[in-house]
C-alpha cells in the first residue's frame, strides 16, 4: 500500500503541480483504485495524508474559528506607475541606500489561505477571515490535488498562498450552473471562494481548485529562496517570477504580464513586488494594515466602452433561448470583442438594456466578455423582447414558472440538435477529434446526421465526399468516433443532454448507479437519492428517459457500443457503515480530521454533537459537554484505542 502511494504520489506530483503526467489518466485511476481496494480492506492501516483522503468527509455543521499563527496582512497597493515609484523610493530611504533586490510576482486573483504542516502531514488549513483568525477549512482544501497532503520536512512549518479557480474550470462550472438554472458565478475569484467555503467538501472536490504557495513561515533568508523552496517541498509556485534590481525592470515585468496575463490558464489581477532579502523585509516592518516591504501593483480593469448594434437569440442544446450582444467591435486589452452574453432577458432588464445604447464591457474570466451596465442611452433605442417563438424553427417558445430561462420545446429543433451534437463532440464530454462545428452542420444539412446515435452510423465514404474533406481527415475522424466509444459512462450521461444534468451532476450520477439503464429506470425518489439531485433534476431525468425518441437513441447508442456501466462508488459498505461517531477532546495519536476520515473511510458517520442516535462518542484528552451528554444518554464512549479496534473489526466494540 505505501508503495502504491509513493507511486500516486509522485504521479499527482507531476500532473497537478508540473503539469506534465507521465502516464494516462485511466493508468492513474486504476492505481488509485487499487490503493482504495486495499484500504477498504484494511482501514486501520490508512495513514493521515493517504491519497485517497482527498475526497473529503461528511458535510459539517460549522466552521471552526483558528487563530493565524501571525496575522494575514493585506498589501498596500499601487495603480501606477507613479505610485511604485513611490513605494521604491520609500524603501530606498528606510534601508538608507543600501543595496537591495526585489521579488516581482504574479498577484493570483483567489482568496488567501494559511496551510500548516507538522510531522510531514498536512494539518490544518485557514482562510484569511479577519486577518487575525480565519475559518478551518481543512477537510475542503485537501481535496486541492496540487496541495501535498505529505511533505518531506518533518519540522512543523506553514504555507500561505492563493486559492484559484483555473478560467476553463471556471467556465466549465458556469456553464454547468447555467444548465442547472443556477446564477453564474460573477468571476474566478468569487467562485473560488464559494467553492473552498461550503460545508460539504464533495462540493469542493468537484471544483477543480488550485493552490499557489508564495510564503513560507519559518522564512528562508529571502523571498525568492522561499519560492525556491516550496517548489522543492512539492508546492505549486507561479513559474513567472523575476528578481528585479530596481525600478526599470520591476516596470519591464508589469508591461510583459499586462498582456501575457491572456495566455495565462488563471485570473490575476496585477503583480506583487516584495523586498527579496528577509533581513531587509525585517528592517523595513510593517504598518498596521500592509508590510512596508511589499505591494501590490493593480492592473486596471479591462473594460472598454461601445455600442450595443443589437440583440440575437441563440438557441441552445436544451433548447434554452439566449440573447447574445451584438457589439461594435472594439479592443479590450489586446482582444477585439464584437460578442456579449446577456443570459436571459431577466438581465436585459436589470441592466435596462436596449439596442443602440452605449455599454461598458469587461473582461472577467469568462471567454466571452459580459456588459457591466449602460453608460448612456442611445437616441434611438430599441427595447428588447424575448420572442414567442423560436427564431430558428417556428415553434412556441415556453418560459417556465420560477424559470429566468425561455425554452424552444421542439425536440427536432435543427438548432438544438446541431448544437447538442457540437456539445456530445466537444473535447470535455465525447472528445470525437475533428468533429467540430462546420463538419456537423455540412453533415447535419445533408440530413446524415438527425440525432447523436447518427454519429455512429457514419462511415468513411460518407466524410470523405464533404467539401475540404480527404481520405485521411476522413480517417482520423472515424478513429475518433471509434475511440469515443470507451469514454466513460458518466461522459456519456452529460452528452445526452438531459435538462440540469452538466458534468457534475453526470459523474454523480454515474457513480451511484452503475450503469445507463439503471438511472433510466430509476424512480424519481430512488434518483433524488443521489448527492444534488433534487426533484427539478430527478423530473427531467424521468422526462428524458420517458420520451420515446430518447429511447431510441439511447437503444441505439448501446447497439454502437458505447460505454453504459461504470464501477459504482462505494457509500456505505465498509464495517462500520450505519453507525453515528462524535469525536471530541484532544486524541494523542491522531488529529480529529484525522479520526473522522478513518470512521468515514470505513463507511461510517460522524456528527458534531451527542444524541440518542450516536452510537460512539470517541472521546480524549480533556473532554467536556459531550462527554457529559453521552454518559447522560447512556452513548458507548470509547477511547482512539478501541476506534481502531472497531474499525479494523466491524461494529462491535
Ligand atoms: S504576498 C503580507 N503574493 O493579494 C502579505 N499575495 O492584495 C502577503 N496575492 O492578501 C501576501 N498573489 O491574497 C502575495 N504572489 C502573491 C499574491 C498575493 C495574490 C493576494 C493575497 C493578498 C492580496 C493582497
Amino acid at each position: 500500500m505505501e508503495k502504491l502511494r509513493t507511486e500516486i504520489r509522485r504521479h499527482e506530483h507531476l500532473y497537478y503541480v508540473l503539469d506534465a503526467p507521465a502516464i494516462t489518466d485511466a493508468d492513474y485511476d486504476a492505481l488509485m483504485s487499487r490503493l482504495r481496494a486495499l484500504e477498504e480492506r484494511h482501514p486501520e492501516l490508512i495513514p493521515a495524508g493517504s491519497p485517497t483522503l482527498r475526497v473529503g468527509g461528511a458535510p459539517r455543521e460549522g466552521f471552526q474559528q483558528v487563530k493565524h499563527s501571525e496575522p494575514m496582512l493585506s498589501l498596500d497597493n499601487a495603480l501606477n506607475e507613479g505610485e511604485l515609484r513611490a513605494f521604491d523610493e520609500r524603501v530606498r530611504g528606510l534601508l538608507g541606500d543600501a543595496p537591495h533586490a526585489y521579488v516581482a510576482e504574479l498577484k493570483f486573483d483567489g482568496l488567501s489561505l494559511a496551510v500548516r504542516y507538522e510531522g510531514g502531514v498536512l494539518r490544518q488549513a485557514i482562510t484569511r477571515g479577519d486577518g487575525d483568525t480565519g475559518e478551518d477549512v481543512t477537510e475542503n482544501a485537501r481535496t486541492i490535488r496540487s496541495l501535498p497532503l505529505r511533505v518531506a520536512a518533518n519540522e512543523p512549518f506553514e504555507v500561505r498562498g492563493e486559492v484559484v479557480m483555473p478560467s476553463r474550470a471556471f467556465q466549465a462550472l458556469n456553464e454547468d450552473r447555467e444548465q442547472q438554472g443556477l446564477p453564474r458565478y460573477a468571476n474566478p475569484r468569487n467562485s473560488a471562494a464559494g467553492s473552498l467555503r461550503v460545508l460539504d467538501p464533495a462540493i469542493t472536490a468537484g471544483r477543480r481548485l488550485d493552490f499557489y504557495g508564495y510564503i513560507r513561515l519559518p522564512a528562508p533568508d529571502s523571498q525568492w529562496g522561499a519560492l525556491e523552496c516550496l517548489s522543492a517541498e512539492g508546492f505549486k509556485v507561479s513559474a513567472h517570477r523575476k528578481r528585479c534590481k530596481g525600478l526599470d525592470e520591476l516596470l519591464a515585468f508589469i508591461q510583459e504580464w499586462e498582456t501575457g496575463r491572456e495566455r495565462l490558464p488563471f485570473e490575476i489581477d496585477g503583480v506583487v513586488v516584495k523586498v527579496d532579502s528577509q533581513a531587509q523585509q525585517r528592517q523595513l516592518g510593517w504598518t498596521a494594515r500592509a508590510p512596508r516591504w511589499a505591494i501590490a501593483f493593480k492592473y486596471p480593469p479591462r473594460q472598454a466602452e461601445t455600442t450595443l448594434r443589437s440583440i440575437e437569440i441563440q438557441v441552445g442544446r436544451t433548447g434554452v433561448l439566449t440573447p447574445v450582444a451584438n457589439l461594435e467591435p472594439v479592443g479590450v486589452s489586446g482582444v477585439v470583442v464584437a460578442r456579449a452574453t446577456l443570459h436571459n432577458e431577466d438581465e436585459i432588464e436589470r441592466l435596462g438594456l436596449a439596442a443602440g445604447d452605449t455599454v461598458v464591457i469587461e473582461r472577467s474570466g469568462d471567454v466571452i466578455p459580459k456588459i457591466v451596465k449602460v453608460a448612456r442611452h442611445g437616441d434611438a433605442r430599441v427595447k428588447f423582447a424575448m420572442p414567442s417563438q423560436c427564431p430558428v424553427c417556428g415553434e412556441p417558445v415556453v418560459r417556465a414558472e420560477g424559470e429566468v430561462a425561455s425554452r424552444c420545446l421542439n425536440p427536432n429543433c435543427p438548432a438544438r440538435l446541431r448544437e447538442s451534437l457540437r456539445y456530445f463532440a466537444s473535447r470535455g464530454v465525447m472528445d470525437i477529434d475533428g468533429m467540430g462545428e462546420a463538419l456537423i452542420e455540412q453533415l447535419a444539412d445533408k440530413g446524415l446526421l438527425k440525432s447523436i446515435a447518427d454519429l455512429y452510423q457514419l462511415n468513411a465514404g460518407q466524410l470523405a465526399g464533404l467539401d475540404r474533406m480527404g481520405e485521411k481527415s476522413a480517417a482520423r475522424i472515424m478513429k475518433g468516433i471509434e475511440a469515443s466509444k470507451r469514454q466513460s459512462l458518466a461522459r456519456l450521461i452529460n452528452g445526452l443532454g438531459i435538462p440540469f444534468v452538466g458534468e457534475r451532476t453526470a459523474a454523480l450520477l454515474g457513480g451511484a448507479f452503475g450503469s445507463l439503464d439503471a438511472i433510466a429506470q430509476a424512480s424519481e425518489e430512488k434518483l433524488q437519492e443521489t448527492p444534488e439531485v433534487g426533484v427539478k433534476v430527478a423530473q427531467a431525468i424521468r422526462r428524458f428517459f420517458g420520451n420515446e425518441h430518447n429511447r431510441e437513441m439511447v437503444e441505439r447508442l448501446r447497439a454502437a457500443g458505447l460505454t453504459f456501466t461504470q464501477e459504482k462508488v462505494r457509500t456505505e459498505n465498509g464495517p462500520l457503515s450505519g453507525l453515528t461517531f462524535v469525536i471530541t477532546g484532544t486524541l494523542a495519536s491522531m488529529s480529529r480530521d484525522e479520526a473522522k476520515a478513518m470512521i468515514e473511510n470505513a463507511g461510517g458517520k460522524t456528527a458534531g454533537s451527542v444524541s440518542k442516535k450516536t452510537d460512539f462518542l470517541v472521546a480524549g484528552e480533556a473532554a467536556g459537554s459531550k462527554l457529559e451528554k453521552a454518559n447522560t444518554l447512556g452513548v458507548k464512549v470509547i477511547d482512539e484505542e478501541e476506534l481502531r479496534r472497531i474499525v479494523s473489526k466491524g461494529g462491535q466494540a
